[in-house]
């Protein structure tokens, strides 16, 4: 059985532009072929601790695993969903991954330039955080990893490694496919990305300081329908799909057919034309605060017990998987 993994940021606040971009994708993707496949979703926690953490690490863990469960993730026997430091095969594959792996490769990470910016104070977990990430995918001989476009040279990378490995050291692991098939497998062109509400040229972005920018997902319903119906337009007068002229317009179009499960195409053609931005912005409204009031009412029936079974059996599967995988390394490159 083949097997998709993800790895889940643990984030404190969720945007409704992290929820429509990036949860309820994987949620669906899961969803899909969880019947057919192994699908492995974990808490990146040693990830987390490359930087300070804005609030508990341990509550918004928790929380995380919650919201993908309120967006609907069907758990059956195939899905597990398990916690990064708790598989302690992910660091000691790490650990010999980096015996792979070189300076020059891991220093042309985008994101380690990025992150470090030249400073000799950068900590070294900011450095080596793409090969821990390729020992969290090889550990599962996953073929396909849903992840945002910032990730996909993580996955060459891990890509890389893998054939590296393979080539002096026998075929011991499965190479994740390209990062064109990851994103055909995942059936989004390109990407999703739900706009600041004030300033629509931006991506919407929990960092915003402007309340009205962004709607979060603890939101109360009728705060963010208010938000939804101050959003920035433009005075074409006139409903059509550009993001170039009217990107406010669009954001309205693609948040609607996110959020009802429409096709874009027909939420654009039902609004074509329509030249009282009042009524897109009135239904646009109704189905955020509808499926906010859903979401947050279905989160409420999760709690941390619940989270802490998944974590139990998810983690006891992991470590087999990942145990059985690290010691054919082990044997492969003299340690055992
Ligand atoms: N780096 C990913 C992110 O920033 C999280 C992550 C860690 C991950 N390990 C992974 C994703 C392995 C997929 C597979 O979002």
């Amino acid at each position: 059985m083949k097997t998709i993994l993800t790895g889940i940021r643990a984030n404190s606040e969720l945007t409704l532009g992290n929820y429509l971009g990036a949860l309820l994708p994987m949620v669906r993707l899961a969803n899909k072929h969880s019947k057919e496949m192994n699908v492995n979703i974990f808490v990146p926690d040693l990830h987390s601790i490359i930087a300070d953490i804005d609030g508990n690490l341990q509550q918004n863990i928790v929380r995380t695993i919650k919201y993908y469960l309120a967006a609907g993730l069907e758990v059956n026997d195939n899905v597990h969903i398990y916690r990064q430091s708790y598989v302690p095969a992910h660091s000691e594959l790490c650990w010999i991954l980096n015996c792979v792996a070189t300076m020059g490769e891991t220093s042309r990470m985008t994101q380690y330039k990025e992150k470090s910016e030249g400073r000799e104070s950068c900590n070294v977990g900011i450095f080596d955080y793409p090969v821990l990430m390729a020992a969290d995918i090889l550990l599962y001989s996953a073929e396909y990893v849903p992840i945002g476009e910032d990730q996909f040279q993580h996955i060459e990378l891990t890509r890389n490694l893998a054939t590296r490995f393979n080539n002096k050291y026998g075929e011991i692991f499965v190479v994740p496919v390209k990062t064109d098939e990851q994103v055909k497998f995942m059936g989004i062109d390109d990407g999703i990305r739900i706009r600041d509400l004030l300033n629509p040229e931006k991506k919407m972005s929990k960092s915003t300081l402007a309340e009205n920018s962004k709607i979060m997902l603890d939101d109360a319903p009728e705060k963010a329908a208010k938000k939804i119906m101050s959003a920035t337009t433009d005075s074409l007068g006139k409903v059509k799909f550009d993001m170039f002229n009217q990107p406010g317009i669009s954001n309205l179009l693609t948040i609607e057919a996110l959020v009802t499960d429409t096709p874009l195409q027909d939420v654009i053609s039902t609004w074509a034309g329509e030249t009282r931005y009042g009524e897109l912005k009135k239904k646009v409204a109704s189905s955020v605060s509808t499926m906010l009031a859903d979401f947050q009412a279905h989160l409420e029936t999760i709690d941390d017990k619940m989270v802490f079974e998944l974590f139990e059996s998810g983690e006891k599967y992991a470590n087999d998987i990942a145990t059985k995988k690290l010691f054919e390394v082990q044997k492969a490159v003299g340690l055992r």
